[in-house]
């Protein structure tokens, strides 16, 4: 899918809204990289790759959602490709109280800080949140994307010589 950086959604009165349920959206620190990808390994463990490239830039390209010093959730941006958004995810037992459409502003409004005049959602699942969020529109013919390399059956097996 494809979002226009230049006519984002507020994120003060987004990040308001979370801090009033005293949860804190944020990028993330260098020195939380290990906390953070063991949580993502542990719920997400296909995006672990992700994040941890994520993390290898200044600034970390990975935002977070934090209450009382626990993990909520993530999301990055320039992770498997330059000027994507994502992997996201959300602790199930923390969704539908905004901390997803948080986290998606907090980085797109980070792309566009950086130059970015839109973003591209890869590996899109819950199309719709992206539409209501921020009117995010499909990108036709787009749908076996750049990681088709590792469709089923594709992936490495460490079985070779
Ligand atoms: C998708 C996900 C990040 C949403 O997180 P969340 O914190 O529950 O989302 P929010 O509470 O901010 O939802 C914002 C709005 O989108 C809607 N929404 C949430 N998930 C949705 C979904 N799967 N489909 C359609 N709408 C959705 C909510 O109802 C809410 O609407 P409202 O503003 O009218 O109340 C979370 O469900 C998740 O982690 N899913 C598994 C991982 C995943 O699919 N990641 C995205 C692909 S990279």
């Amino acid at each position: 899918m494809l979002a226009r950086l230049y006519d984002l959604p507020d994120l003060d009165e987004a990040l308001a809204r979370m801090a009033a349920i005293d949860i804190d959206v944020r990028p993330a620190l260098v020195l939380e990289r290990p906390s953070v990808l063991s949580w993502v390994t542990a719920r997400f463990p296909g995006w672990a790759a992700e994040v941890d490239v994520a993390f290898a830039r200044l600034p970390a390209a990975c935002h977070i959602a934090v209450q009382n010093r626990q993990l909520l959730g993530f999301a990055c941006y320039d992770a498997a490709c330059r000027n994507y958004f994502g992997p996201m995810g959300v602790a199930e037992a923390a969704r539908t109280q905004g901390v997803g459409r948080a986290l998606l502003l907090s980085v797109l409004h980070a792309q566009r800080a950086q130059g970015y005049a839109y973003s591209i959602i890869g590996g899109v699942g819950p199309a719709d949140f992206y539409a209501k969020a921020v009117g995010a529109v499909v990108i036709e013919g787009s749908e076996r994307g750049v990681l088709e390399p590792l469709a089923a059956g594709r992936t490495l097996t460490n079985t070779g010589a």
